[in-house]
């Protein structure tokens, strides 16, 4: 397949610094030299420009960095609109969750219709009015799904992005009280970790792709880095214990693989700084791997 590399080093989303060296952790993993081993036509398009957080300050409390993720996230849609166009598949690299406000409005601005599965130990459903924190990376799958502020809503000049009947978490174990009847309200599926448990990751992955795939032309998935189990990803921002192991996560990836369906990916929430030898860059790299195709023999 054509996959393109885009960069997003933002931690506007997090307010915690070393997210934003995220994209170079997972190039210094080397994602590129990997992805063509595999076969593909890979080409790395840099960074989007992102503005330097010392020069900024928080104005919102409810919104923390609000401007700066806006222009983080229209440079990001234009990107990756960009490359959709090209009949490319776009991989992007965060940077926090925030920017995923940016990757899926320039995935849905082709209108063709697309389901997502948003692997990760939150919800990042919250809006300004049940965050607990303030920062934008607990919002995006809210924003895409039309919910927050109108201005990171409509970016790109549409909303909603992704209808909630195709909608997906995964893995999720730490989610807000306000933020879960918003779950409930919007009536997406939503995997616990318990329910990882009981019915087992190839069950749950394979309901994720049927209902991410109904009535649509693909599959976006936004892979944070944190639903991991922070023994194999302890590189993150937010950890939160008794996540997804590496073999389970491999084996999502290796199903999503299997049905051919991928047509974008997010990477995000990888702080170097916070790691350990840059385990969990390099994990990044090998789910992506798996993702688009890497097997035994
Ligand atoms: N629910 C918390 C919040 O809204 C944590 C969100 C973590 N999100 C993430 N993308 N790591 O502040
Ligand atoms: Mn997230
Ligand atoms: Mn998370
Ligand atoms: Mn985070």
């Amino acid at each position: 397949a054509k996959l393109r590399i885009i960069g997003a080093p933002s931690d506007f989303g997090q307010g915690r610094r070393g997210v934003d060296m995220g994209p170079s952790a997972i190039r210094y993993a080397g994602l590129s030299e990997k992805l063509a081993r595999l076969g593909h036509d890979v080409e790395d398009l840099g960074n989007i420009v992102v503005p330097t957080p010392e020069m900024h300050t928080v104005k919102d409390e409810k919104l923390k960095y609000f401007d700066e993720v806006k222009a983080v996230c229209e440079n990001l849609y234009r990107e990756v609109s960009r490359v959709m166009e090209e009949d490319a598949i776009p991989i992007i690299l965060g940077g926090d969750h925030s920017i995923s406000i940016g990757s899926m409005a320039g995935i849905a601005a082709s209108r063709r219709p697309f389901g997502v599965i948003w692997f990760d130990a939150h919800g990042d459903m919250n809006t300004p009015e049940t965050t607990p924190s303030g920062n934008i990376h607990g919002m995006p799958l809210a924003v895409n799904l039309g919910l927050g502020h109108p201005e990171l809503i409509h970016l790109g000049g549409f909303a909603p992005k992704v209808k909630p009947e195709n909608v997906v978490l995964v893995g999720i174990r730490s989610i807000d009280e306000d933020e879960a009847k918003l779950i409930r309200q919007t009536g997406i599926r939503a995997y616990t970790m318990a329910e990882i448990d009981r019915m087992g990751m190839a069950a749950v992955m394979e309901e994720a792709i049927r209902i991410a795939s109904n009535q649509t032309e693909g599959i976006h998935l936004s892979l944070d880095l944190d639903s991991l189990d922070p023994t194999f990803a302890p590189g993150v921002g937010t950890p939160v214990n008794g996540g997804v192991t590496y073999r389970e996560g491999h084996l999502a990836m290796e199903i999503l693989a299997d049905s051919g369906k991928i047509r974008s990916v997010d990477v995000v929430e990888v702080n170097p700084i916070l790691d350990i030898h840059n385990q969990t860059g390099n994990m990044a790299v090998e789910l992506v791997e798996s993702l688009f195709g890497k097997t035994v023999m």
